[in-house]
């Protein structure tokens, strides 16, 4: 099955299961923007809880705030947003669709890129044990004709980014012979910058003066109140300050399901520190972060960093997390070193000094930051996409059946265990409730006594329950269940007071967290 074929499914399986639905969905949806449903909000809150614990409760100098939606106009204007939170956006006149000239660029590298890849693949069939990778990436007349022209073009498009030279993001499309991939054509407009905040009006009057904006980011909310914060919680650099919640982007290029939406979640974090030392952090969360990732994606090689070429004008060093998404590898999370650069400019436009006074050294500075900025909707994706599975397994018989199973982490599956009697008479409900009753409070329980036993366990399977606790005749003799594991699908015998321990130690996310300390 493509990728392609398989993030089909994925979409269809996350809304058939009640993960995800479009918005206004009986009005036929609305581009890029979504609903989360019964399964998608919890897997959603415990992505979230697992952020906000790794944050807070394992960092003592972190703690959190939940600034408004709505800001002063003037903190967009400081930040940078209202004159440059800009897309280079351009039109195909065949097909009256709009892309970003920026992407289209970046995605002829990647194609061009993905060539070089297939060419060493066939090479390394071909040759075995003795190809060497690298001496064929020096020496091929291919790859190094397509590296070559890939060179050329990426030093152009970095430069016109720099110059921000639209005539010349416009002239590399035509270079290099970017067609709309729907008309097929390359009948392409002028590139234009599109400014990607929602804005709306304050009050009655619409005049310039009362517009104000969706925030497009978390972060100002964390810079304005970093004094606020400071003082009433009493913190010293090195310190953080962490939040969450939604943030609202104009993407008019907006594709790829979640991936890039309109209306989403940020779980960023503004850490605190004396100018000087901001590489050092830098490094230290770049780690971190590539850490928090890895203890939810076992399979390292679907993670990677991606350092910028090219840094914001505020920022002295910046990275990407990116994963393996099954529309090739993109940005899940930035790590960015942003100097002082927003404190400054809050200072500047305020006319409130943004300084930290140093009770140690008595100096007075202004700190420099580095920010850990993820998309929750995104991060979603990624548990979603790496934890679906189309299997074929032994049924009750023994015969070979499909089974999609989501292989979410225990401690952020939205169900963590059903409790299914295998038959629905005969006292079985009746001590599946009691078992219930005694785990629900600790662990997200769903109890279920409809269709048949191995029915139950592909719904669950499907949602990613991971484990499924079945009272059966042997229950009411000797008080124990089995306890079916979702992924090895085996199933063990235990006994009913024993559940609560097994099901903490398996599903508990103290056990994620702990592997930090
Ligand atoms: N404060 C820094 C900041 O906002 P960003 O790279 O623009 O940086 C950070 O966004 C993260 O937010 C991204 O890595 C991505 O996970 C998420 N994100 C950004 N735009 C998004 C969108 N339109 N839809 C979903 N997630 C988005």
């Amino acid at each position: 099955m493509s990728q392609q074929d398989m993030f089909k499914k994925l979409i269809a399986h996350a809304k058939e299961y009640g993960f995800i639905f479009p918005s206004s969905d009986i009005y036929d949806g609305m581009g890029a923007v979504y609903d989360y449903g019964p399964y998608g909000v919890e897997l959603k809150n415990n992505i979230r809880t697992y952020w906000w614990h790794f944050m807070t409760r394992l960092h003592e100098n972190i703690v959190g705030i939940d600034s408004a939606i709505f800001m002063h106009p003037a903190v967009w204007k400081a930040s940078g947003h209202t004159d440059a939170f800009n897309d280079p956006l351009i039109d195909n006149k065949d097909s009256k669709k709009r892309y970003r000239a920026d992407q289209l660029i970046e995605e002829y590298i990647e194609k061009q890129e993905g060539k070089i890849d297939k060419e060493v693949k066939k090479a390394a069939k071909r040759f075995g044990d003795s190809f060497d990778k690298d001496m064929f990436l020096k020496t091929n007349p291919r790859v190094l004709k397509i590296k070559e022209k890939v060179d050329e073009v990426h030093q152009r498009y970095l430069k016109a980014l720099d110059e921000n030279n639209l005539g010349e993001l416009r002239q590399i499309i035509l270079d290099c012979e970017i067609a709309d991939p729907i008309s097929g054509t390359r009948n392409w407009t002028d590139v234009r910058q599109f400014n990607l905040m929602f804005s709306t009006q304050l009050g009655s009057v619409s005049e310039e003066a009362n517009t104000i904006y969706l925030r497009p980011e978390t972060a100002q909310g964390i810079f304005v109140n970093f004094l606020n914060v400071q003082k009433t919680a009493r913190m010293k650099i090195p310190f953080g300050i962490a939040q969450t919640g939604k943030a609202f982007r104009n993407e008019i290029v907006a594709r790829q399901f979640i991936f890039r939406m309109r209306e989403f979640e940020q779980m960023e974090m503004q850490y605190f520190v004396k100018p000087g030392e901001e590489l050092k952090w830098f490094e230290y969360w770049k780690e971190k972060r590539m850490q928090w990732h890895l203890s939810l994606v076992a399979d390292q090689d679907k993670l990677r960093y991606h350092d910028h070429d090219k840094l914001a004008h505020y920022a002295n060093a910046a990275t990407d997390i990116e994963f393996e998404f099954p529309m090739g590898f993109r940005e899940v999370e930035g790590i960015h070193s942003r100097t002082d650069f927003d404190l400054l400019r809050h200072q500047e436009f305020s006319g409130k000094k943004m300084q930290y006074y140093d009770p140690e050294t008595g100096e007075s500075y202004v700190p420099y930051v580095i920010e850990t900025s993820i998309g929750l909707d995104r991060m979603f994706l990624l548990i979603l996409s790496y934890a679906y599975r189309e299997e074929k397994v032994p049924n009750a018989e023994g015969k070979p059946e499909d089974r999609v199973v989501l292989k979410i982490p225990p401690a952020l599956a939205p169900v963590q265990a059903a409790i299914l009697p295998l038959v629905k008479k005969d006292g079985l409900p009746e001590i599946a409730r009691e078992i219930f009753d005694l785990l629900n409070l600790d662990v997200y329980c769903q109890y279920d006594e409809k269709d048949s036993i191995g029915r139950r366990y592909r719904r669950q399977d499907a949602i990613g329950t991971p484990y499924c606790i079945t009272t059966d005749q042997q229950t009411l003799e000797d008080r124990t269940v089995t306890l079916r594991d979702r992924d090895s699908m085996e199933q063990i015998r235990v006994k009913i007071e024993e559940l609560p321990g097994i099901l903490k130690e398996k599903v508990s996310m103290r056990k994620l967290l702990q592997s930090f300390i």
